[in-house]
């Protein structure tokens, strides 16, 4: 395989991390960015240390002219890339009856929907100029239906899932793919403060990273895992009809301690 050019949002631990170094016992060059520099540059140097080759961005991706300069950071550096894989976000849980804030929506969005078009922005113009190039985002299995106590990540992730749909559809024949990527549940810093019994079908980021990359790598529209589980949402669960969701899902949120 030739040496790619990867960026990854959200390099600084977790999912992003994982596949940060996956990618660089490949020999990869890879952009990196995050927000937290001594994490970021951990992960910099572990990259390094497998063989890769480590450009480190330090910042925002929800701010618009932070992702145009590190875009530009990595032309100079990289000279392009052929996989953008966005994979930066945030989670922020709990009952509509505990409180509904916008500010909560607004901090979801920053990351998980603008750090997204940001960067599609960024690159897509010059991957559409070589006719190659993959745009990968990384969703949720949250995004297939509204899920209870998570109406700001469960709709920031459905809302990147059509985002992402309505750009692989408008790319069609212009050779830049468009890979959406939707796992369950990842044992990573996001789900760190969760039970595990809440949580079914929890992976480890190594098996979650080795998954979105096959699946990057293929070419594949959608890319959803577990097998089980995440089927289990997509076929069954999104096609209940509203009065059986409601129940069931109400149920489960019950059985929760608040
Ligand atoms: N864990 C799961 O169960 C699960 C399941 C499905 C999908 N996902 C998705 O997988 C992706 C990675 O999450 P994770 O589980 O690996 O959690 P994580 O360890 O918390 O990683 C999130 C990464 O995103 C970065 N990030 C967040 N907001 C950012 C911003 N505004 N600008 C720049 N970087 C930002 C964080 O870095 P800084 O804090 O340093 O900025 C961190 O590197 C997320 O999109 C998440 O929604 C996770």
């Amino acid at each position: 395989m030739p040496v790619k050019r990867v960026l990854i949002t959200g390099a600084s631990s977790g999912l992003g991390r994982e596949m940060a170094l996956q990618l660089a016992r490949e020999g990869c060059r890879l952009a990196l960015t995050g927000r937290r520099e001594d994490r970021l540059q951990e992960t910099a140097a572990a990259v390094r240390a497998a063989g890769g080759e480590a450009l480190a961005l330090l910042g925002d991706v929800g701010d618009h002219a932070c992702v145009l300069r590190h875009y530009a950071l990595v032309k100079e550096k990289l000279g392009g890339l052929d996989w953008a894989v966005m994979n930066a976000g945030v989670s922020k849980s709990g009952s509509a009856l505990k409180g509904y804030h916008a500010a909560d929506f607004r901090l979801v969005y920053e990351s998980n929907v603008f750090g997204l078009v940001n960067w599609i922005e960024a690159v897509l113009p010059d991957m559409l100029a070589a006719g190659a190039g993959t745009i990968a985002g990384i969703a949720s299995v949250a995004g297939f239906r509204g899920l209870p106590r998570s109406g700001p990540y469960s709709s920031s992730k459905a809302a990147a899932i059509a985002i992402l749909e309505s750009l692989r559809v408008d790319l069609r024949g212009t050779g830049v793919k468009v890979v959406i990527v939707c796992p369950g549940f990842i044992r990573t810093p996001l789900t760190d403060k969760w039970k595990s019994e809440d949580m079914p079908f929890l992976m480890e980021p190594e098996e979650a990273a080795k998954k979105s990359l096959a699946g990057i790598r293929a070419g594949r529209r959608l890319v959803h895992f577990p097998w089980v589980f995440s089927a289990a949402v997509r076929y069954g669960v999104r096609n209940l009809p509203g009065f059986l969701y409601d129940r069931i899902a109400g149920g489960a949120t019950k059985r929760r301690p608040k």
